[in-house]
């Protein structure tokens, strides 16, 4: 516990060093525009300030304050309209802020995250004279935007943009965390080659003192218990470290993003299209999930296990995770039960995925693999069948998703919906075709209640980001996870099994690409995590392969990293992901309510959470302690 209150108190305080002043606290209650970063839910901000009628409920990080002055002559026609919208913000209109008469200056506050567009008129000024601007403030900057006429007669004015409190570095505490993590690295790399270098063991032999109390235990020599270590590991080495790795990277960054993120918006999930970094974590978990089933199946077809038992395994372990899941989202309140949710997901897709690979669970067909074209694409045609499903279902989903009207809401419609867009005959359509199914199958109470978008867009409809249509592409990225797997089991020589992830990657990845269109909002099909979109699911899965092929190269071929730590979480990722969930909200030594709400103290906060994580899994590895479902 000492250790720990010394850590956060160290943390904390070499972050806040980048991040405090700027501090005065007049700002007082006027009138607040931004949008409220809302992330998987654990946000008890959110209802902390009613007040806040735009959704400012932040006071410490992606804010800043802009005084506008009406310098305009005191007469009735001269009050001035402000209003603002977001550039993240889609197809949105400006939203009317403050009305602020003549001589008199009105504070807001704005959202930093992005730049944000604004306009102030009146009728005495001609509109195309409008100040009208896009700007991005910076955090815990101060702004003065200041109106006065130029030319009265012909309602020119003129708009003086000056900056007294200048706006922070908002990233400095990722680099500060960055340069503590890679400080830990370095003394970890040293103390390991001391350690190989026996430099240890001859400084502990020059302490007579150990040899005593060595001698006096009655304890092994050192070189004695690390032959016998290096023994046992010697025999298990034939499990790929990487997968495990990569499974443990995905599990950290997923409960990061789960802690806050240190609420920056590229550690949160996109708004609605786009991809950050937090969007990566589950997609990426769905992979690594499908690459082991192969694997897994293909031991226990060895060991001599028939597919009914194997099939009645995989519908066990679906079962418990579903099972696991529902009880995680349980609260106290059954009339709002959330039931579709992330392990629901999981389990969905690990059933079909692997229900699906055991179909085509047999030995491998020596006799065609000896034909040189057959063995370089062994991995597909052997399961030819398999892609025919995936493609049908995949078409099925792109029928179901652009070319059915519901709701009374335009056929192909995919967007966020809410009252803030120009359009407001969309504003019930949230999600499409997709948000519609979840909403009659579950019925509005038992799906999420707080997507992404609901203070950005204003939506009032419920939306489920892991809804029911967005299984089928989360069973096609299992599916792709799974074909990592079969290219595991097919080839054994580092550069074909290599040189087929990267490929697969490029392949993968450029589709995505192609299928976005390059671009956030206007391709085809945009990348989007709310809905798992096709692009999605192939960007986060060239990403994946081109992770997978970086593991396995530096970990499982050169062995030039043993992958610590993230190894360790890898291990047991189900286990810290349920107790994380379970000590989401404010268990002490994982997060807490922020004192000062600035991202440095979130960040702070929520890399000491993962780190604990990270240790308890240590922990967990070193008394040998493994959750199987
Ligand atoms: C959101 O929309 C509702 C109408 O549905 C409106 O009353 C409310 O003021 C809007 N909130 C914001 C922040 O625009
Ligand atoms: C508005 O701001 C200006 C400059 O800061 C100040 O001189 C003026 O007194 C303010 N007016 C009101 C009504 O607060
Ligand atoms: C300013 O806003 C008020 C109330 O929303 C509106 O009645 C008025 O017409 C607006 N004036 C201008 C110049 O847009
Ligand atoms: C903002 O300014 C641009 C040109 O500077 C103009 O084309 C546009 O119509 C203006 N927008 C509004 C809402 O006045
Ligand atoms: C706008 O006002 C500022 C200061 O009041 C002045 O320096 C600037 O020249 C004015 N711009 C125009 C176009 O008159
Ligand atoms: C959206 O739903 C609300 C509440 O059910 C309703 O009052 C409103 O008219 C609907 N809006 C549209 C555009 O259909």
């Amino acid at each position: 516990m000492a250790t720990y209150i010394v850590l956060y108190l160290l943390a904390s305080s070499i972050l806040q060093c980048g991040v405090t002043s700027a501090q005065d606290d007049h700002l007082s209650d006027d009138i607040c525009f931004s949008e409220y970063s809302c992330n998987v839910g654990e946000d008890s901000n959110y209802f902390k300030a009613e007040r806040d009628v735009l959704g400012l409920h932040h006071i410490g990080y992606d804010t800043a304050e802009v005084t506008i002055q009406n310098s305009l002559p005191n007469t009735m026609e001269n009050s001035i309209n402000v209003s603002l919208q977001s550039t993240e913000c889609y197809q949105c209109k400006l939203l009317h802020i403050a009305t602020i008469d003549a001589r008199m200056n009105t504070t807001i506050k704005v959202d930093t995250a992005w730049p944000t567009e604004w306009l102030i008129s009146s009728t005495s000024i001609s509109k195309a004279h409008n100040c009208n601007n896009t700007v991005h403030f910076g955090e815990n900057g101060r702004y003065t935007i200041s109106i006065a006429f130029i030319d009265a007669q012909r309602s020119v004015a003129n708009c003086t943009f000056t900056t007294p409190g200048r706006p922070q570095n908002a990233n400095l505490p990722i680099y500060i965390a960055i340069s503590v993590y890679v400080g830990i690295a370095v003394i970890y790399i040293i103390l390991l080659q001391l350690k190989r270098s026996g430099l240890f063991t001859k400084l502990l032999s020059c302490l007579s003192v150990d040899r005593l109390v060595d001698s006096d235990l009655g304890t092994p020599t050192l070189n004695a218990t690390e032959i016998t270590i290096n023994n046992s590991k010697a025999t298990k080495k034939t499990r790929l470290r990487s997968l495990d790795t990569f499974r443990g990277i995905a599990i950290c960054i997923m409960i990061f993003v789960n802690y806050g993120g240190g609420k920056y918006w590229f550690f949160l999930h996109s708004r609605w299209n786009g991809i950050t970094v937090a969007d990566l974590a589950f997609p990426w978990f769905v992979f690594i999930m499908g690459a082991s089933i192969k694997l897994s199946q293909t031991a226990q077809y060895r060991r001599g296990e028939s597919h009914g038992r194997i099939f009645l395994k995989i519908l066990k372990r679906s079962i418990i995770l579903f099972g696991i899941g529902l009880i995680l989202q349980a609260g106290n309140d059954l009339a709002m039960y959330r039931v579709p949710g992330v392990l629901q997901r999981l389990a969905a897709s690990y059933f079909v995925g692997a229900t699906l690979q055991l179909l085509s669970l047999k030995p491998p067909n020596e006799a065609r693999l000896r034909n040189k074209f057959y063995r370089l694409f062994a991995d597909i045609f052997d399961y030819w069948y398999e892609w025919v499903l995936i493609i049908l279902s995949m078409v099925a989903y792109c029928c179901v998703s652009y070319l059915v009207a519901a709701d009374g809401c335009p056929k192909g419609y995919l967007g966020p919906g809410g009252d803030n867009l120009k359009d407001s005959s969309l504003s019930n359509c949230t999600g499409g075709v997709a948000g519609s199914i979840d909403r009659w199958l579950f019925t509005k109470n038992h799906i999420y209640q707080r997507p992404t978008c609901i203070i950005l867009y204003n939506t009032s409809v419920p939306y489920d980001p892991e809804g029911a249509l967005g299984t089928i592409t989360s069973i096609f990225l299992t599916f792709l996870g799974i074909q990592a797997s079969k290219i595991i089991s097919t080839y054994h020589s580092p550069t074909s099994r290599l040189s087929r992830f990267l490929i697969w990657g490029v392949i993968t990845g450029g589709l995505a690409a192609i299928l976005c269109g390059v671009s956030k909002n206007d391709g085809w099909i945009p990348i989007n995590k709310n809905l798992w979109s096709p692009s999605y699911v192939l960007a986060s899965a060239g990403m994946a392969f081109i992770l997978l092929a970086f593991c396995y190269f530096v970990i499982d071929v050169m062995n030039w990293w043993s992958g610590v730590p993230f190894f360790y979480a890898g291990m047991n990722s189900i286990l810290i992901y349920i107790g994380h969930e379970i000590l989401v909200t404010f268990a002490f030594p994982f997060s807490w309510k922020a004192i000062h709400d600035t991202h440095a103290e979130h960040l702070a906060m929520n890399l000491i959470g993962v780190s604990l994580w990270i240790v308890i899994s240590m922990w967990l590895y070193y008394i040998e302690f493994f959750l199987k479902i």
